[in-house]
């Protein structure tokens, strides 16, 4: 019996997990203004609640698995560098190993996503797939020959952060015209809000009164009732989701694309018009066809694959 958490940027999850079911469920607020040591406390605190809310003992924990945002040293458990939460060369993995006196590892969230849904969900018949994750910023996983394929110092997958506009918006990572700026739910809040404000007499205002009340739903809302801008802002993030991903297919060309995050809650919204986009332009498009897909854990990707992880690297 192991326990997953998924660190993110707003909160962190976590549930035990039991011959591949998840029990316990429970939650905790993060924020980047928390030291490092504080946040594996709360880590540490909520694996303990999990474990009680599963009706555990916390002795049966045999490990615990966290999926963190960032260039992860999966072998060693050390957040290298996470741009959002300013955190450089963090012991994760002996922090929270101190404060629950469990066995811990920690891996990037995304690849845990793509570990937990290659073996729990949309990528089980598959051995070669790559999981975005449209969030905050854009995650990576790949997995390859149904294995994980992290790179060298576990250090790779980082698909946010590969240029789609040479000179184009400043990133948290420094550089300018990465794929997060342009394809992240963030992304897309931030065009939504642009648009609306050119456009005072736009629909989309009836689906959000202010600026801040803005979310990543706001665009698809609209342009389902056939507002213009709202059309423009979705068709202009799904070229940008599009370009990223046909770099990604023509690089690995896996079977499958899985789409995770908050904005693959749309669905066949995005699905549909992102598969019309990215078929004409991959190459040798009919030789080697790609499934692009919804991945079906939903929120419980991470929690799934940090668990795994614990358990496979026992
Ligand atoms: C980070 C990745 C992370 C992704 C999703 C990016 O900004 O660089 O490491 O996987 O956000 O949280």
């Amino acid at each position: 019996m192991v326990i997953g958490i998924d660190l993110g940027g707003m909160s962190a999850k976590a549930a035990v997990m039991r011959n591949g079911v998840l029990e316990g469920k429970c939650s905790v607020a993060t924020s980047a203004e928390d030291t490092p040591q504080e946040t594996a406390a709360k880590l540490a605190r909520l694996a303990l609640d999990v474990a009680e809310k599963a009706g555990k003992k916390f002795e049966e924990i045999e490990a615990i698995g966290i999926g963190s945002p960032g260039a992860i040293d999966s072998s060693a458990g050390v957040v290298v560098s996470w741009t959002n939460f300013y955190w450089t060369n963090v012991e994760l993995a002996s922090l929270v190993s101190k404060f629950s006196g469990k066995r811990v590892c920690v891996l990037n969230d995304a690849n845990a996503a793509a570990l937990g849904e290659a073996r729990y969900g949309a990528g089980a018949k598959y051995s070669d797939s790559v999981l975005v994750t449209l969030g905050t910023g854009v995650g990576g996983g790949i997995m390859i020959g149904g294995k994980l394929f992290e790179g060298y110092k576990s250090a790779g997958a980082e698909i946010g952060h590969m240029i789609i506009r040479q000179d184009g918006e400043l990133c948290t990572c420094g550089r300018k015209g990465c794929f997060e700026r342009y394809a992240s739910a963030g992304a897309l809040i931030r065009a939504t809000q642009r648009a609306m404000s050119a456009n005072p007499e736009s629909g989309l205002w009836r689906f959000a009164s202010a600026l801040d009340a803005v979310n990543g739903r706001t665009a698809f809302l609209a342009s389902a009732e056939g507002d213009c801008t709202a059309k423009k802002v979705i068709a202009d993030y799904i070229a940008a989701l599009g370009e990223g991903i046909v770099n990604l297919i023509n690089v690995l060309r896996p079977q499958a694309i899985i789409l995770g995050g908050g904005v693959a809650n749309e669905g066949e919204n995005l699905l549909a018009p992102l598969r019309e986009f990215v078929r004409p332009r991959i190459y040798a498009a009919d030789y080697a066809p790609i499934d692009i897909v919804r991945a079906v854990l939903g929120n419980d990707a991470g929690l799934y694959g940090a668990a795994v992880f614990a358990e496979e690297r026992e």
